[in-house]
């Protein structure tokens, strides 16, 4: 049983918490935002995350879990001995990340600190920020007091946070410090994962790597995708004889309308950002964002095709919000620019989304909010499919049908066999599924 304190009960800090407190330790949650812990000590949670308020309120009722917004008491009041940052690194200036939350919580923690402390970084931070983190604790610590720094950067996946944390694929470490990372190897043991103990540097650059690559897997097949509809391919069976290849695998290769959220979007950003700064050239990452802006282009490109170019007069429903399912997170989600193009093309844009209709809300202005999927069809001309929440999956498309003003779908996520889309009389768009949608060749 370790004290550990998490700076930042976001969706990364929340998780990272909870599970290290289901773990057996005793965890201290803070987080600047007042609004935030005071929800939390309501056992309201902040995201939507399977299972995640059962798992928090166990921990709290255990007494291993609560929450605060004093640095004091999470620090000191809770005898913290590892400190994990889990604050927000946005898009800053030209894709830089933006490090103010991170500067603020080391200073925050050197400030009141007044026993040694591992300091871990969680967030992902830009390469060479464990050494900034550490040049500002030491300036900011009122006397000198031992610390270090160690980078373990986190993997989790949103829709599956608790799931990727308890059993994550492999722990990255980074320290200058070996006794420190050896520390955290120990609090990492009971996740039975392999642990890659590396520089500081290294660990950093790790993570933006890995995403750099999944985003970079995302962009691939939907350029695939785009080809298979010229020369009337089916990219799903494509992407399945491709899986099965050892050497390529079958993760990460739905063609769609390409990756959004919190992190791929601004990590390969700030990688290209960082790239540049220093000279060298990310043509192919530039290239990987292109194609997935690109990408949310083409299902309203799809949709004009079908109903003309001026969309004046028109309803398109957005067949889910957020930006994949499982998660309520709009951060960077695709349904937002497809909302924008729509509107800009003179459409009436209506949405349903299971869990973040609220968020939504806030983000895609005049969005005509629908009660559930039917609602959301009824008085359509067009419906784009925008997540792949398993519940429109199964949609009645006999009824479908009929409450739609104009039979149209254009599945941005592929989640719909073409040959049912055609039996049931809806014109059927996908991506990357032939070029008339995939209906005349998965049709008898
Ligand atoms: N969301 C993911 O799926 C995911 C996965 C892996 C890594 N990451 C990385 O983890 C980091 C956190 O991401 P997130 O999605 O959890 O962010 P988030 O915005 O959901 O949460 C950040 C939290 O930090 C709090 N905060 C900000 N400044 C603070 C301060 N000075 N002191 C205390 N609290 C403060 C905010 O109020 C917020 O609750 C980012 O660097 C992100 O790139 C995120």
């Amino acid at each position: 049983m370790k004290n550990i304190t998490v700076v930042g009960v976001g969706y990364v800090g929340i998780i990272t918490g909870t599970c290290f407190a289901d773990l057996g330790n005793n965890v201290c949650g803070l987080d600047s935002s007042e609004e935030k812990i005071a929800s939390l000590k309501a056992g309201v949670m902040p995201i939507y995350q399977q299972g995640l308020k059962e798992l928090a309120d166990r921990n709290v009722k255990a007494g291993r879990l609560s929450f605060t917004t004093s640095y004091e008491e999470a620090i000191n009041g809770h005898q913290a001995e590892f400190v994990f940052i889990c604050v927000g690194t946005p898009e800053g200036v030209d894709g830089e990340a933006d490090l103010k939350y991170v500067r603020a919580a080391a200073q925050s923690i050197a400030e009141v600190m007044d026993h040694p402390l591992v300091i871990i970084n969680k967030s992902t931070v830009p390469v060479g920020t464990g050494d900034w983190v550490a040049d500002i604790v030491r300036e900011a610590q009122p006397e000198l007091i031992p610390f270090s720094v160690v980078s373990c950067p986190e993997f989790l996946r949103e829709g599956s946070a608790i799931s990727d944390f308890m059993n994550p694929d492999r722990t990255i470490l980074g320290s200058r410090d070996p006794e420190a990372a050896e520390k955290v190897a120990q609090l990492h043991l009971p996740l039975r994962a392999p642990i890659v103990v590396t520089n500081l540097r290294t660990a950093e650059m790790i993570k933006y790597a890995s995403n750099a690559f999944l985003a970079t897997k995302i962009s691939f097949i939907n350029e695939i995708a785009n080809i298979c509809e010229a020369l009337d391919a089916d990219v799903q069976e494509v992407a399945a004889g491709m899986g099965l290849d050892g050497r390529i695998g079958s993760a990460m290769l739905n063609a769609g309308i390409g990756y959004g959220g919190s992190c791929f979007p601004k990590d390969v950003k700030a990688l290209a950002y960082m790239a540049n700064v220093k000279g060298s050239h990310p043509q192919l990452l530039q290239a990987v964002m292109d194609i997935n802006e690109f990408q949310r282009k083409t299902v309203v490109l799809k949709t004009r095709a079908i109903l003309g170019e001026d969309l004046t007069g028109r309803t398109v429903g957005l067949l889910g919000l957020a930006f994949k399912a499982g998660t309520d997170d709009m951060r960077e989600a695709p349904s937002v620019d497809i909302a924008q193009m729509l509107q800009a093309a003179g459409a009436t844009v209506k949405g349903y989304d299971p869990v973040a209709m609220e968020w939504a809300a806030r983000v895609i202005p005049n969005i005509q909010l629908a009660d559930d999927a039917y609602d959301l069809v009824a008085g359509c001309d067009a419906v784009i499919v925008c997540t792949e929440w398993n519940e429109f999956k199964q949609l009645n498309l006999e009824r479908a049908k009929e409450l739609m003003k104009q039979p149209v779908i254009v599945d941005g996520r592929n989640i719909y066999d073409p040959g049912a889309m055609k039996k049931a009389g809806l014109i059927y768009r996908g991506v990357g599924r032939g070029h008339d949608g995939g209906a005349s060749q998965t049709t008898p």
